[in-house]
């Protein structure tokens, strides 16, 4: 048996819609797979769902990528199991259904002897991401996928470059419990965006990526807003605002929505301050007696893992 693990991610990074993206320590998902010798791919297990995922393989984000490798490579009479852990909240802004296809397609794929590069399981795991949020966005599957803070340069042909992490970048996540879906926030959106909104993302997003180069800390910040999503998903989550203020006050250097929500995130320089602003935004939000959970975590360098495993 082999297993894979993929950790959660925080899409978009205010300045990137739908191009940036960054992998944290955890929470992520755990995929299991073996051969079996019925020759098809089959959902033995899922644990960690309430319930709520499909154990059909077409319609369950873990296996849709794991689908198409199976065709792509042919597989004689043998046939693959597969058991998901779910391990992270859905509908979050973390990248849950991104974190269940990599973790999918990371471990057929040493179960068939690595046979695809990282770069080239993405693309795979695409086709699982698709099922969940309607849409084949890459921002959280490629930072799950490889690791570090990841820019998306295209989508067709994709390409992926893997951005440098300045020393000392801590990320604070704030998950409030309610539920967003991918598919229904990215439906609120506009389809056009105007040429005076797309000139100051734009040089955001440069500054962004130039800050990443010289570790300019407050280069980073002022870069850091979006004028493409949050405008109109802001008002999903409660005390956006009110949550920003906080978390700048107690020294973040950046803070935002993470991918769809209603998770939100904060940059800060040193653990310390990721830890102080963690426990100010949540402490607004319980007194709110809205629950939370919170993730301090420096970026997570290597990505997506898999190992043969005893059982
Ligand atoms: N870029 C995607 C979005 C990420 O914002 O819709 C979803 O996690």
């Amino acid at each position: 048996m082999v297993t894979a693990f993929a950790p959660a991610t925080v899409a978009n990074l205010n300045c990137g819609f739908d191009v940036l993206g960054l992998a944290i320590e955890t929470p992520g998902d755990e995929v299991s797979v073996w051969w079996n010798d019925v020759g098809e791919v089959r959902i033995v297990k899922i644990e960690g769902d309430d319930g709520k995922l499909s154990y059909l393989p077409e319609e369950n984000t873990a296996t849709g990528g794991i689908l198409t490798m199976f065709e792509m490579v042919g597989k004689g009479s043998r046939g693959i199991d597969v058991a998901i852990k779910k391990k992270m909240p859905f509908g979050s802004g973390l990248g849950s259904s991104a974190a269940s296809a990599v973790a999918g397609v990371m471990a057929v794929n040493k179960l068939m002897g690595s046979p695809f590069t990282k770069t080239e399981l993405v693309e795979f795991a695409l086709d699982g991401e698709v099922i969940a949020s309607g849409s084949r966005h890459a921002d959280n599957v490629a930072p799950s996928m490889m690791g570090g803070i990841v820019l998306i340069k295209s989508y067709h042909p994709l390409e992926i470059v893997q951005l440098p992490v300045p020393e000392g970048l801590w990320v604070t996540v704030i998950h409030p419990q309610i539920e967003i879906l991918t598919k229904e926030a990215r439906n609120i959106l506009p389809k056009e965006i105007g040429l005076k909104e797309a000139i100051i993302q734009t040089g955001n997003i440069a500054g962004f990526v130039s800050a990443l180069y010289t570790g300019d800390f407050e280069l980073m910040g002022k870069s850091m807003t979006d004028r493409f999503a949050e405008p109109y998903r802001a008002a999903l989550i409660p005390q956006f605002d009110l949550m920003r203020t906080k978390a700048m006050l107690h020294g973040a250097i950046s803070f935002g929505i993470s991918g769809s929500g209603p998770s939100v995130f904060a940059f800060s320089k040193g653990e310390e301050t990721a830890l102080k602003v963690a426990t100010a935004v949540k402490s607004l939000l319980n007194n709110l007696k809205i629950e939370t959970n919170s993730y301090t975590s420096a970026i997570n360098q290597s990505g997506a893992k898999a190992w043969h495993d005893l059982g």
